[in-house]
């Protein structure tokens, strides 16, 4: 009889590798929820309530933007059925495209499946071997990885350091230069110098770009974020990213810039042309979300957020834990040590808060945290139910 070949089990390189993240208090895993992203959600048989989010808004859950999915849904269907060069890119994409222009001030916008994307896209168009990347040491790994699969030199400065961002520009020689940064920092919360970045930017001939996911929607006026912060416009920030999973409760992304620099990304963004184009329901969901955004609703959902914000800041400040320099929805409580993250979560968790433990790789050795995020859904009384869960989990 012929023996059959065993089936090849998992190398024992990739069971170390679990293992030693394992002992370092560094394993990842999901956790189901069993409702939908709001204040109070339910995990496992327990309702919790939750402070971990990007739901910045809460818009995830917004009547407007069922509305609109299922408006949307019952005219355009739920897959948009090939990518956006092919067939895929229909009425709702165009029309959110142009929209989404008008609002930020830019003469292009076009969409991405998801901010990850949209980084890897225009960065790898833009630069190759023989260019220079240089990026704030606390941005995005999708920015990084977007400088990595270029192959670019990538050249990383201290966080915020644009003296530093400068010295690099000036003293390395490539065929052309890029400079990139998170508009608000998506671990630590605040915002980058982007005024002082972009004038450096256009002295050195480099390509200024802004990932702004966390800080579309949630302030400046209109909401158009970080570049609203700095009265900046497509002039000084040229790629403008954007991501629709946060303040604007659905998912996807885009990329505002100009029509010459559309038309390049169109032709050599790879993660844009090989791939299907957004569910036009979501594009439909995510339109209702940008004119809510824009409107006098969008304005009252910030008043709170900003209100929450400073609650929370007042309240944390008041029990003497260690916050970052932010003024926006990312309100880190920095720890540590992985396992002091850790015990902590969960001390807080026993007392039915949620709040997940950040650590390395996503943020540096040492700089372990609980990265408390606000809502504009949250009310005072669950801040202070939070700060009140704080006080006790420190004790
Ligand atoms: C700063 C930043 N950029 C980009 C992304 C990626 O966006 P998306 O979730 O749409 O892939 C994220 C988070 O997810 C982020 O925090």
């Amino acid at each position: 009889m012929k023996s059959h070949k065993s089936i090849a089990s998992v190398p024992s390189w990739v069971l170390e590798s679990v293992a030693q993240r394992k002992q370092g208090n560094l394993f990842r895993q999901t956790m189901v929820m069993e409702s939908g992203q709001a204040p109070i959600a339910k995990v496992g048989d327990k309702q919790y309530l939750m402070f971990c989010g990007n739901d910045y808004l809460g818009l995830a859950n917004h009547p407007k933007l069922l509305k609109g999915l299922k408006q949307s849904a019952a005219e355009y269907g739920v897959g948009s059925g090939a990518s956006h060069l092919v067939n895929g890119h229909n009425r709702l994409h165009q029309s959110l495209e142009e929209e989404l222009a008008q609002w930020l001030g830019y003469e292009r916008v076009m969409l991405f499946s998801t901010g990850y994307m949209a980084n890897l896209g225009v960065i790898s168009a833009l630069t190759d071997k023989n260019d220079l990347i240089v990026q704030d040491k606390l941005n995005h790994a999708s920015l990084l990885d977007g400088a990595k699969l270029s192959g670019a030199k990538l050249k990383r400065y201290l966080h915020k350091d644009s003296e530093a961002a400068n010295r690099i520009l000036q003293q390395n020689q490539a065929q052309h230069k890029m400079l990139a940064t998170d508009g608000v920092f998506s671990m630590d919360g605040d915002i980058a110098p982007l005024d002082v970045l972009s004038s450096i930017a256009n002295e050195h001939d480099a390509l200024f770009m802004v990932d702004d996911a966390h800080g579309l929607g949630c302030f400046g006026e209109n909401g158009v974020g970080s570049i609203g912060t700095y009265h900046l416009t497509q002039a000084q920030v040229p790629l403008l990213m954007g991501t629709f999973g946060k303040a604007f409760g659905t998912s996807g992304a885009f990329v505002a810039t100009s029509n010459d620099m559309a038309d390049f990304l169109t032709q050599f963004a790879r993660p844009y042309i090989y791939t299907t184009a957004m569910s036009p329901a979501i594009a439909g969901a995510t339109k209702a979300s940008l004119s809510l955004i824009r409107g006098s609703e969008g304005e009252d959902l910030r008043a709170k957020l900003d209100s929450n914000i400073a609650t929370f800041r007042t309240g944390a400040k008041q029990l003497g834990l260690t916050l970052t320099n932010s003024r926006t929805a990312i309100q880190p409580i920095l720890v540590g040590e992985s396992h002091k993250a850790i015990q902590f979560s969960e001390a807080l968790k026993k007392q039915g808060v949620w709040c997940t433990a950040i650590r390395p790789p996503t943020v540096a050795n040492g700089r372990a945290r609980l990265r408390v995020t606000l809502s504009a859904q949250h009310t005072h009384q669950q801040i202070d139910v939070l700060l009140q869960a704080l006080s006790i989990a420190i004790a």
